[in-house]
């Protein structure tokens, strides 16, 4: 829980100030600061009916709640937990019989362009289809069902089938290997897993089934009865008689009705995997009734949803912004959205522009790094330039995942808005479930750089290491003071990390700690976040932990000794992994051979956990800078990692020389 003090540094003053234009304040649902103060205040009277209210407005309660917070068990909180619902339900049946159900619920985009649109009418068909499938095969409420699937409509309709009969879900990227595949499957005990051939990416086809083969191999996974295989493209794939089956056999004589299993509010929805400081991936929990108000409003409130919007969240489900900002929220909410198969460079760099101007996307949400990316595309040839397309359907543009630096806020801001659409930089977590810190686009003047407030409710904070508030302008630890509906609600099969990580002893047990260091504005009292406290890495929004990938290395046995990881800043990625590699045999002295084996740790990382993990720089050297403890001195180790000289005090370690020499190589 230490926070090192470069890391919540506040160097960056901004000075710009982009309030919401009359007519969009006006408009929006929530309009105005007024509006957003009466929702914080009425937070703050009573914070427990302020959250009973809008759990009453957002969702559809098959049984509804007398109880609203249960905090007797802190800091294992529990909301609503005797109401009950379906998550499903709540995205689609609920909207049957209204102008919504044909409506356009996905337009998707293929990869190679193809379109294909689906009704919430059709989306429910095909879910409850799905649903009396995985019924038929024996898949029950409470089994855990895991999801390594592309992005298609056949991927949301997976996790909604799930839902719907209350199998939690544990959707895992694509991108993984099979070793982080097996390890998921293990850890969340799946009874099945729903994937499929392969995978359209970029015109290439790339195996995700043969992938699931390697991972059920690999042991452990005894337990899983069943692999669903869509069959996304026309090749052939391996199928493994009694237990693997495609759609079209899953999905053979299954009626389209199938009733939505009402759950309790606190059954958890999904199991999310993502990266912690230390140990394996940690599998978040989330519940369905809290989560579900959230996805909902958040939608709602922060892209002002409206039914003619068109709106675009270009995350893959395998994260948490593909759960909530494409699964569930958009579709809680009745709107029109865009899923998209490919990837942004894909048949060129203007795709982006491209889809917008062809689907009249309206709302557009996505990552600074494929701005940042999509920049640098624009520099280098004109024709990919957002300029070349027609735009002005564009309202809303929001930017999650990591901090947004001005200047990509300014070029994202005039080059794809037009200097008429406010940007949304919105931040939150895996655990937080949906928003935690974001302008609303009809209410908040925005200033490039910054989440600017938290939501109505949302008790964020910065404090000192023993908990204490400190004033704007200093930096300190994000934290949320009072538990919140949609928040984590445990580690799977791990309550201790739970606590641990999350509300450590030092904050009293009941504060959630965030990670992330964070300071705010003297004026205005404006957060921004300056990035993670912990041994955590934002590599083009992907949450990494170091220790996660110096295992990698170090089970490279016959070549690596030891390794440490640390970040770099870098321009386009946000930040870059970097190896520092002991290895067992002599230093390579040959520049060739230094290549060789960088790039053979580098597929190894890829096999163990996935190409997004590769270190950007591997240096090898005899040893590891260390105390005399044994300690592997990280900030020594960040410092060469910038090429910034050594200022730090190097008096406690053990091996001086060690830094001129990892300096050198590369
Ligand atoms: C970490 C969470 C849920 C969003 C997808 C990533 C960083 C996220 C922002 C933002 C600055 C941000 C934080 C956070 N982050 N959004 N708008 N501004 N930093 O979810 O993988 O759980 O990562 O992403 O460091 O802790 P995640």
């Amino acid at each position: 829980m230490s926070a090192p003090s470069s890391a919540i540094e506040s160097v960056l003053v901004e000075n710009r100030v982009f309030p919401p234009s009359e007519a969009t304040q006006k408009a929006a649902r929530v309009a105005g600061m007024a509006a957003y103060e009466a929702l914080c205040a009425e937070a703050e009277k009573d914070y427990e009916a302020y959250w009973a209210r809008l759990a009453r407005e957002n969702v559809v309660w098959s049984k509804p709640f007398t109880q609203i917070l249960d905090e007797s068990n802190a800091p294992f909180y529990r909301w609503f937990a005797d109401g009950e619902l379906n998550a499903s339900a709540n995205c689609l049946d609920k909207h049957m019989g209204t102008a919504v159900e044909h409506k356009t619920a996905i337009i998707f985009e293929a990869d190679d362009g193809q379109v294909t649109k689906v009704s919430y009418r059709e989306l429910l068909n095909r879910v409850a289809q799905f649903a009396n499938g995985l019924k038929a095969q024996g898949i029950k409420k409470g089994d855990r069902v895991l999801i390594y699937m592309p992005m298609t409509i056949e991927g949301v309709v997976a996790m909604q089938a799930c839902a719907r009969i209350g199998a939690t879900h544990s959707v895992v990227f694509g991108g993984f290997s099979a070793k982080a595949v097996q390890e998921r499957i293990v850890d969340v005990g799946a009874s099945a897993v729903i994937t499929a051939n392969y995978q359209m990416r970029g015109g290439k086809e790339l195996p995700l089934k043969a992938i699931v083969d390697d991972a059920l191999q690999m042991g452990g996974c005894e337990h899983v009865g069943h692999v669903f295989v869509f069959e996304r493209t026309a090749t052939a794939t391996h199928m493994v008689a009694g237990r693997d089956m495609t759609f079209a056999q899953l999905l053979d004589g299954q009626s389209t009705d199938c009733p939505p299993v009402a759950v309790d509010a606190e059954h958890p929805l999904f199991i999310l995997y993502t990266s912690g400081s230390t140990g394996k991936p940690k599998g978040v929990q989330h519940s369905t009734g809290g989560y579900m108000l959230w996805a909902k409003q958040t939608v709602e409130w922060t892209f002002d949803m409206q039914p003619t919007d068109v709106f675009w969240c270009t995350a893959d489900i395998g994260w948490i912004t593909g759960h909530t900002y494409v699964a569930y929220g958009p579709l809680a909410a009745g709107a029109t959205q865009i899923v998209f198969e490919g990837v942004p460079t894909f048949p060129h760099a203007g795709r982006f522009w491209q889809m917008i101007e062809r689907h009249g996307c309206t709302v557009f949400y996505t990552a600074p790094t494929a701005i940042r990316s999509l920049i640098k595309a624009a520099e280098t040839d004109e024709k990919v330039h957002p300029k070349n397309w027609n735009l002005s359907s564009l309202r809303i543009l929001g930017s999650v995942g990591e901090p947004i630096n001005p200047e990509a806020w300014m070029w994202y801001y005039r080059n794809v808005g037009g200097e008429r659409c406010p940007i949304v930089d919105t931040f939150w977590q895996t655990e937080n479930g949906g928003h935690m810190i974001t302008p609303l686009p009809g209410a908040t003047p925005l200033v490039p750089g910054s989440c600017t407030l938290p939501l109505p409710g949302i008790t964020a904070a910065i404090v000192d290491e023993t908990g204490n508030d400190l004033p704007n302008g200093a930096g300190g630890m994000l934290v949320v003071k009072r538990p919140w509906p949609s928040m984590i609600r445990n580690i799977w099969g791990d309550p201790e990390r739970f606590k641990k990580s999350y509300f450590p002893e030092e904050l009293g047990g009941k504060t959630y700690l965030a990670g992330d260091g964070a300071v705010r504005s003297e004026d205005r009292g404006y957060f921004r976040i300056t990035g993670r406290i912990d041994d955590v890495l934002n590599v083009s929004g992907h949450r990494m932990g170091t220790m996660e990938i110096e295992s990698a290395l170090v089970s490279k046995t016959d070549l690596v000794a030891e390794a440490a990881v640390v970040g770099r800043p870098d321009d386009m990625t946000g930040e870059a992994i970097c190896a520092f590699v002991v290895l067992k045999r002599p230093m390579p002295t040959d520049p060739e051979e230094a290549k060789a084996l960088a790039t053979e740790l580098r597929n190894w990382v890829a096999k163990e956990i996935g190409p997004i993990a590769k270190p950007k720089d591997i240096r090898f050297g005899e040893n590891l800078p260390k105390t005399r403890s044994g300690k592997i001195m990280r900030r020594l180790l960040r410092s060469i990692a910038k090429g910034e000289a050594i200022t730090q005090d190097t008096s406690t370690l053990e091996n001086p020389a060690i830094l001129d020499q990892l300096s050198k190589t590369n």
